[in-house]
């Protein structure tokens, strides 16, 4: 069913209405539309622009057609635009004329956007929860690790020894500053567009502020133009999904490379790896690649939304219809992978002996003998050399650091006396390490459980923010 008519002669094209079309994929707003509406049914029930009674009515008829929409009962056909006009069409078939009420001192343009916004924000809060989830299957994860070592890597060679379960730490935090932004983009998204109208606001007397209000919003809008105008808070979800699936592209990366035969540290559960259907042999981290791989449509949905935005003229051009599909896409591409990856971490297990073999190769250790100076008043450029050095000679006759003799030591440097030893172990570096956030496993313990406790704070301001989202929809 059209929304316009009087002024036209001739109806839409096929073609020019296949295009304009959205209900295939905006169809997923009805909820939020029909809540709005109910909104609005109560600023023009308020203002006396409806009777108690035809007010009572509408409700009836909207919260029926929730009811019809949820159990699949209420759908689309194939002339309906989209989900303001399908929705409208099903308010007055049951109620007639009175089904049109609402249109009063409401566009589509303020509507729809106050539909995306509630959108947004429901799954936005998913998303955040999905990230509290796991956030800690990681922190769970490293915490089992906090006393096997392992190389850690610059430019992916060797070069310091770590506590794996630090390096598996690391992850959580990315994530943190997720959440961070999550908390950041709900404040400032949480503005209610309803009222705007069309662009100019209304001469009906409608209270923006009463359905702000009324939505759970925080506050209403300051610029009736701006209000229908502003995609912002896509872009910016859009580019808070980006950055959530780089991180998880960083973990795949990781993932992939610790399960290769050539690492062999990590052991991922059957239940997060496939099979090969002509090598029989093959046990693939598909789920690791994925989260890879799923990072580039995420980009390319922030790209779409942006590069749609840029120079567009206010207020509402139709071009803005195109937020929607990238937004749809990023959160679904998230909700797959969220609990994906979760489970593969939470289940993949890690070879220790293998991790602590290799973390002193390479000379992970050089570092520890300039230091070692250091504390002995060498200037650190000359602790450095004399570092390399010793490395030097390990390499031209095939030796570890420790196997160097005393002689050899001092031949090297007057200060590199037998006390030397002592630093040469991983176990020594590793708890050596102590300033702030290092690597030192006590530390590491200390910042897996801080992070934690900062997770599972998070996760409840979450659950309660859904919480009274959901009793919002509901009322
Ligand atoms: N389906 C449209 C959208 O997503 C709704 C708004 C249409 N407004 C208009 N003035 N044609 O943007």
């Amino acid at each position: 069913m059209a929304l316009w008519g009087g002024r036209f002669t001739d109806s839409s094209a096929d073609s020019a209405f296949a295009l304009s079309c959205s209900i295939e994929f905006d169809w997923r707003l009805a909820p939020y539309d029909i809540r709005s509406s109910l909104a609005h049914v109560a600023v023009l029930e308020s203002s006396g622009l409806l009777t108690p009674t035809d007010a009572g009515a509408i409700r009836q008829g909207l919260k029926e057609l929730a009811e019809e929409v949820n159990a699949g009962k209420f759908i689309p056909q194939a002339n309906d635009e989209d989900v303001h006009s399908a929705l409208e069409r099903g308010l007055t078939e049951k109620l007639g004329p009175l089904g049109g009420a609402l249109r009063a001192g409401r566009s589509r343009n303020d509507q729809v956007t106050t539909d995306l916004r509630l959108f947004s924000i429901d799954h936005m809060l998913e998303v955040g929860s999905m990230i509290t989830t796991l956030q800690s299957a990681i922190l769970e994860k490293a915490a089992q690790y906090i006393n096997d070592s392992a190389p850690g890597f610059t430019h992916i060679q060797h070069a310091q020894p770590v506590s794996f379960g630090h390096e598996l730490a690391k992850h959580a935090h990315a994530f943190a500053r997720d959440l961070d932004r999550i908390n950041d983009w709900l404040d400032r998204t949480s503005v209610s567009s309803l009222g705007a109208g069309a662009l100019a606001g209304s001469s009906l007397p409608l209270d923006p502020a009463f359905t702000a209000v009324n939505l759970g919003f925080a506050s209403s809008f300051a610029n009736s133009i701006d209000a229908v105008s502003d995609r912002d808070y896509v872009a910016e979800a859009l580019f808070i999904f980006s950055l959530i699936g780089i991180h998880l592209s960083r973990i795949g990366q990781e993932w992939t490379l610790w399960a290769s035969t050539e690492f062999a540290w990590a052991e991922v559960s059957d239940a997060y790896s496939t099979g090969s259907s002509i090598m029989p042999q093959k046990k693939n981290p598909d789920i690791a690649e994925l989260a890879r791989g799923k990072s580039g449509r995420l980009l390319g949905n922030l790209v779409s939304v942006l590069t749609m935005l840029k120079a567009l003229p206010f207020a509402y051009n139709r071009d803005l219809q195109e937020d929607k599909e990238p937004l749809f896409d990023s959160i679904d591409t998230l909700l797959l992978l969220l609990p994906a990856v979760a489970g593969m971490i939470a289940t993949t297990e890690f070879d220790r002996e293998k991790m602590a073999m290799a973390a002193p190769l390479g000379f992970t250790l050089a570092t520890e003998i300039a230091d070692y100076l250091v504390l002995k008043k060498i200037a650190f450029a000359q602790a450095h050399e004399a570092a390399g050095s010793c490395v030097k000679l390990c390499q031209s006759t095939n030796r570890q650091l420790h196997e160097l003799t005393d002689s050899e030591f001092l031949a090297i440097h007057s200060a590199l006396d037998p006390g030397v030893r002592m630093v040469l172990s991983v176990e020594g570096a590793l708890h050596s390490r102590t300033t702030a956030g290092g690597t030192a496993p006590v530390l590491v313990a200390k910042q897996i459980a801080d992070a934690l406790a900062a997770n599972a704070g998070q996760a409840a301001l979450i659950t309660r923010a859904q919480k009274v989202f959901r009793e919002m929809m509901a009322s």
